[in-house]
């Protein structure tokens, strides 16, 4: 047995030997710190002001990024950008993706099911079970979005359908399923009829959702379905209300990702081409499916390009910095004209928190309010159910989403700032 200090065990061992051993203990004391640890790590990055995870801005360990997947059950009606929401998904280290559910929205629900399924085998992740769900809304008739989709749903790319992976289960089953098994977020890109149902059928399972990130609503933004409504609050209303009032019941918050910042993720055609550029089969592919709601945003809004709303949930929920908001209790409306309107009530707090005052700073309403004396405000006195999302970051967004959906470095990107500049929805449609 050696004897003496560690500097003369380390010259007696020849030195650099010993050295190594020494840091391959401290090494695999760290990598069990880390790994302990990691929960409270993750976060940190995530949730933490100023501090990003999943854009590629903060990665600082690949391997600790891998092991720290939050695992999500998308729930849409693909739909041309639901399926590329499901593109970036299922291309993300952060997310792990336990199933996909389909819901009636776009297209109805086995037009959707095989659109997932054609999605999924273009992106080799044919591994994900996909499931049907709810044919009809909770109270009303069923009404489409093929007009803005495609007859196909897919943008008539007409893709070749895939045959076999049926599952078993139905949408709403296997939600129950696994959600009493273990629970998991939901980001849900369609109408919200199968959480509705979810919610009838097993309450204990909807209360282990744990968190609800959901496309659909408009705040300040006007409709895109009804000058109040956007469409898949407006496709199953009662659904959707059901959900906020649950959420409410629960104490839960609901992340909208409604038209106030899903108007200014736009996919213009200098950035189809720059994806084409980057990667000719992966642009072409998206070029495929988009060309459809390219010609649909021309014809309709004299827009050059097309609003993705989809995506920007899933980005969202696994990058916190991409959209700010505020706290509120929200509700939607069921009847009449302002059908499947969203009702956001706010506290004077969250006013004066900045953001909204900021937002309303031109709105005749609220001409210099300081809390107490803002008149509408916390009309109902019910605790928030909701954050709704008003600020957003284009360009972060789509670093996010070309870099992974083509696999490059963000810093390969070099073009986007200036593609992405001045493509809001506001300023490409109106000016
Ligand atoms: C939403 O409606 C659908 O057409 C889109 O897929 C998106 O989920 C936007 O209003
Ligand atoms: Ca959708």
């Amino acid at each position: 047995m050696p004897t003496g200090s560690r500097t003369s065990q380390y010259k007696k061992l020849g030195g650099r030997k010993e050295h190594t051993v020494f840091n391959r203990v401290l090494l695999l004391l760290f990598w069990r710190f880390l790994r302990e640890c990691r929960s409270s790590i993750f976060l940190f990055l995530t949730q933490g002001k100023g501090l990003s995870f999943g854009t590629g801005r903060f990665v600082p360990w690949k391997g600790v990024a891998k092991k720290m997947k939050r695992k999500v059950i998308i729930d849409c009606d693909p739909g041309i950008d639901d399926s590329l929401a499901i593109m970036l998904a299922v291309s993300m280290e952060e997310i792990s993706v336990a199933g996909i559910t389909v819901v009636c929205g776009n297209c109805p629900v086995s037009m959707g099911t095989a659109n997932v399924k054609k999605i999924l085998r273009y992106m080799n992740r044919l591994d994900i079970p996909v499931f049907a769900g709810e044919e009809k809304p909770v109270k009303r008739e069923y009404a489409d979005a093929l007009d803005t989709h495609g007859s196909d749903g897919l943008g008539e790319s007409f893709l070749p359908n895939v045959e076999g992976y049926e599952q078993d289960l139905g949408a709403v089953e296997f939600l129950e399923h696994a959600l009493l098994k273990e629970p998991c977020s939901v980001i849900a890109l369609g109408p919200l009829t199968n959480l509705a149902r979810l919610l009838q059928k097993s309450p204990e399972a909807f209360e282990r959702i744990e968190e609800i990130v959901s496309m659909g609503g408009s705040f300040g933004s006007r409709g895109n379905c009804s000058p109040v409504a956007e469409y898949n609050y407006w496709a199953d209303p009662d659904g959707a209300s059901m959900v906020y009032e649950a959420a409410e019941k629960f104490g839960k918050k609901i992340y909208m990702v409604g038209l106030d910042v899903t108007r200014n993720i736009v996919l213009t055609p200098d950035m189809l081409e720059y994806m084409k550029r980057l990667k000719p089969a992966a642009g072409e592919f998206v070029q495929r499916i988009t060309k459809f709601y390219f010609d649909f945003h021309w014809q309709q809004e004299h827009l050059l390009g097309c609003v993705i709303n989809d995506p920007l949930a899933v980005a969202y929920f696994a990058d916190r910095s991409l959209c700010k908001g505020f706290e509120a209790y929200t509700q939607v409306e069921t009847e009449g004209i302002s059908r499947g309107q969203t009702v956001v009530d706010f506290t004077p707090e969250e006013y004066e928190n900045g953001l909204l005052r900021e937002h309303n700073k031109d709105a005749l309403c609220f001409p210099k309010g300081t809390a107490g004396s803002l008149t509408g405000v916390n009309f109902y006195g019910k605790r928030a159910n909701s954050k709704v999302l008003i600020h957003t970051n284009p360009l972060g967004f789509f670093q996010l989403f070309f870099s992974r959906i083509l696999g490059v470095k963000e810093a390969e990107l070099d073009l986007l700032p200036k593609l992405v500049k001045e493509t809001s929805y506001e300023k490409s449609s109106i000016n």
